[in-house]
């Protein structure tokens, strides 16, 4: 018998599979329903009585649904009289919006997190969420998992020594120096003017990209239109057209791909913490549920049965 419960929602079966298959546990059995009128409800199969439930579900597109059947979840083992709920949200939508953009506008990552934990959610899993201090969201804990390692290993080895490290913005500065400390390569950033919620210009490159071959990274890829604005700079910047765009979260929404479908990005690398289904050649897809197997196993105080290295080297062989 295992020692907890995994359970998936509907948002990417796939990821639930791998992390199951990881964790040599099977899924539990449950149903999702969708009534006429929109509304979500779920049944458990099986008795969670004073078991440590793990709910899979990232809230990707669409948000709402995804949320609100998470919700459903919590709420469902939570009068099912579950130990201990943990929602496991490889993507944590809304974490963009962390603070007020202006007055009299909303903080959806605070409202995101008063709503998991009055549905019963004791402890959140998550993966390299916009910004890391929406964890102040919450009274509860929040494990932050990055899959920078992971998608740096997928560089390794194919990268030429003079490339450059690309932040698109200064928030992704972080992530960039992480990358540049694992590969060895040097960071530029790109000074971001943001427009409007969809619009934005790149008005200064910081640093040197003349006749470099870049690596553009990104906790996202929503639109495709900070990546797609950042290439023409740094193309417009002497940059080689030689360009790897590697991000997190892949949404790829609105034309993204018409935006970075290029002859000048060689590759766009995400993880599949949302469910990827373009047949997009340029696009190579680098799996987390190793490491999200990782972070059930020592959020349920078991002991990780393997290394770090031993962690990334499955999510290589778990990689389309
Ligand atoms: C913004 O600060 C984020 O880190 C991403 O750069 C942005 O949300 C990506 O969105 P899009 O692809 O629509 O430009």
């Amino acid at each position: 018998m295992s020692e907890f419960v995994l359970l998936s929602g509907t948002a990417h079966p796939v990821l639930s599979a791998g992390i199951s298959r990881e964790l040599a546990i099977p899924l539990g059995s449950c149903t999702v329903e969708r009534f006429p009128d929109g509304e979500i409800t779920v049944h458990l199969d099986d008795s969670v009585r004073k078991k440590e439930v793990f709910v899979i579900q990232p809230t990707s597109p669409p948000v709402n649904d995804h949320l609100v059947e998470l919700l459903a979840f919590a709420d469902a083992c939570r009068r099912a009289a579950a130990s201990r709920i943990v929602a496991v949200i490889p993507y944590f939508g809304y974490a963009r919006s962390d603070k007020r953009g202006q007055r009299r506008d909303p903080i959806m990552a605070s409202t995101v997190a008063a709503l998991l934990q009055v549905s019963g959610v004791d402890q959140v899993i998550t993966v390299d969420p916009h910004s890391p201090q929406i964890e102040g969201c919450f009274r509860i804990p929040v494990d932050t998992w990055s899959a920078v390692d992971t998608l740096a290993l997928a560089l390794r080895g194919r990268i030429p020594p003079q490339t450059v490290i690309v932040a698109p913005d200064v928030g992704a500065v972080r992530l960039a120096t992480r990358y540049g400390e694992l590969l060895d390569r040097s960071v530029v950033v790109l000074h971001k003017r943001r427009e409007s919620a969809t619009q934005t210009e790149v008005t200064h490159v910081v640093g040197d990209v003349r006749n470099r071959p870049v690596v553009i990274v990104d906790d996202m890829i929503s639109t495709g239109g900070t990546i797609g604005r950042s290439i023409d700079a740094l193309l417009a910047s002497g940059a080689r057209p030689d360009i790897i765009v590697v991000a997190t979260h892949g949404l790829m929404l609105d034309g993204a791909r018409v935006k970075l479908d290029l002859p000048s990005v060689r590759e766009v690398i995400v993880s599949d913490s949302i469910p990827q289904a373009m047949d997009w050649p340029a696009v190579r897809v680098v799996s987390i549920a190793p490491l999200l197997a990782d972070a059930i196993r020592r959020a349920a105080g078991l002991k990780p049965p393997r290394t770090r290295e031993m962690t990334l080297v499955a999510a290589m062989a778990a990689t389309s």
